[in-house]
């Protein structure tokens, strides 16, 4: 079993890292700035590849990189908050410039690395799953700001609907997952769930894909979140 994993640095990331490498798969875990966690991991199963999913994909990239010819699971994990809650995102706050960087990391991200590894899941008839965030659900907004947050986990829901059904005729099955909310950097480790828990019900999710309508929006527990 051959898995790619983006954002895989800290965080949700590196405990589908870890979570997967404990059943014997073989990981390719995508980092942005820092592998040092990951290098700490000793494993032959193990490959580390940098990727900065903001930027544009290059075919040289994903020729030269060591992936596998055959991806049985992508999980677009990589993702960032952006601008600070009060202050940066409000209403009166919010910019452009900031604006676009979460969503060209958020969104853009994860076409990008379907684009390029698109070939490759196609080859094992394998299974993307989109990492959102219930605060992309507008039925689940009540509280209103997080503009830049928001609108780019909306975005990804919508993305990964489309991927869903572009990919379907070629047996790639895609799903979008909400991770609960998780003890990481993002939340300032304030979640109500620990990293470990949130990985392993989101595998077991992935596991069931079949289970669920192409392209669903399903959070860590099996949950259907409306969008
Ligand atoms: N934590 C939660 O409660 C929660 C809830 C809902 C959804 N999520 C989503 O779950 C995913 C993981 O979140 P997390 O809590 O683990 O966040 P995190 O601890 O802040 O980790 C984010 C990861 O994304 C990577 N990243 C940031 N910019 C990147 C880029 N341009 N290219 C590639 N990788 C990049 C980071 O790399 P560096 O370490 O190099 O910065 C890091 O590995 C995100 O998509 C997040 O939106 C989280």
């Amino acid at each position: 079993m051959n898995i790619v994993v983006t954002g895989a640095g800290r965080g949700i990331g590196l405990g589908f890292v870890q979570h997967y490498l404990a059943k014997g798969a073989n990981v390719w875990a995508c980092y942005y700035s820092d592998k040092s966690k990951l290098d700490e991991i000793a494993s032959s199963k193990l490959k580390t590849i940098r990727w900065d999913v903001a930027e544009e994909l290059s075919e040289d990239f994903i020729n030269q990189s060591d992936f596998p010819g055959s991806i049985n699971l992508l999980i677009n994990n990589a993702g960032v908050y952006g601008p600070n809650k009060e202050a940066g995102q409000s209403l009166d706050n919010i910019r452009a410039d900031a604006m676009l960087d979460v969503l060209n990391i958020n969104c853009l991200g994860p076409i990008r690395v379907v684009q390029g590894l698109k070939s490759r899941l196609v080859a094992a008839s394998g299974k993307i799953a989109n990492i959102s965030s219930k605060m992309g659900s507008v039925e689940d907004n009540t509280s209103g700001g997080c503009y830049a947050y928001r609108a780019s986990k909306a975005c990804l829901i919508n993305v990964s609907k489309s991927m869903a059904i572009d990919l379907a005729p070629f047996n790639v099955s895609v799903i979008t997952l909400h991770p609960g909310w998780v003890k990481t950097d993002m939340t300032n480790q304030s979640g109500l769930i620990d990293v470990a828990t949130s990985a392993a019900g989101m595998t077991e999710v992935i596991q069931n894909i079949d289970t669920y309508t192409p392209g669903a929006f399903v959070a860590f527990d099996g949950k259907l979140i409306p969008y």
